[in-house]
């Protein structure tokens, strides 16, 4: 749960008095988001310079994730700002910071796509230096995003949009194919959730056939995908001569 503090707009508009916080199931997934950049720049870094069979591998979940973010970004395009604008017309600074600071965070995830690309054929240092600079960047960008967004936006969105429209945002967002594979998704999903609340938000949050199956194959594959994902093999492969 977070602390909610007022937005500098928030006295100006018409709050539904049955406002929900239905913003926490999206705080989720910013929980989510900050773990997955945060470690993404050492992922790239504990690659061997060389290894292109486990750059390749990390490649895969780099781009991934970019795509995850691309796609949460363009939901709340979609769905957060025109209608803030709309019912919340007091709140037209947040709206423009909001949608500055997700092109800002778009551009910087085409940028680093297109060097995962080239860092995966060659794994030297080089491109590796520049890839993990630019996921550095982009998870400082995010970090204030989420934090801003969380703060001046969701109080007003969850006092402006009612249940079923709540309802229809998490439809659209689960019509998409997720770009990572759905138990580790899934698995790094359910690690973001604080350790006080993991077990709470397993048993109320996912539906029971999803967590049997997730107890009896998913998190075995989650921490099998993981460990290679996370292992350094900076200590572990001789370089691979060109
Ligand atoms: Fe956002």
């Amino acid at each position: 749960m977070t602390t909610r503090l007022p937005s500098t707009g928030a006295t100006e508009f018409a709050a539904d008095p049955s406002s929900t916080c239905r913003s926490d199931e999206v705080v989720v997934i910013h929980r989510l988001f900050r773990r997955l950049f945060a470690e993404a720049p050492d992922l790239v870094r504990k690659v061997a310079s060389g290894d292109t069979a486990h750059a390749r591998h990390v490649a895969k979940h780099l781009r991934g994730i970019i795509a995850l973010l691309h796609v949460h970004h363009r939901t709340e395009d979609e769905y957060f700002w025109d209608v803030m604008t709309e019912r919340a017309p007091s709140c037209g600074l947040h709206v423009a910071l909001m949608r500055r600071q997700h092109d800002a965070v778009s551009d910087r995830l085409d940028i680093a796509d297109a060097l995962v690309d080239g860092w995966a054929r060659r794994a030297d240092d080089a491109s590796a230096a520049r890839l993990a600079a630019e996921l550095g960047e982009i998870d400082r960008l995010l970090v204030e995003h989420l934090a801003d967004e969380e703060r001046e936006a969701f109080p007003v969105l969850d006092a402006i949009l009612s249940d079923a429209e709540w309802d229809d945002i998490h439809r659209h967002a689960r019509r998409h194919k997720p770009p990572l594979p759905i138990f580790v998704l899934l698995g790094l999903m359910i690690d973001s959730v604080p350790e006080a609340e993991r077990d709470a938000w397993f048993d109320t949050e996912l539906p029971a056939p999803i967590r049997v199956a997730y107890r009896m194959v998913g998190r075995r594959q989650y921490e099998r995908a993981i460990q290679r994902l996370r292992t350094d093999r900076t200590r572990a492969v001789t370089p691979a001569t060109a």
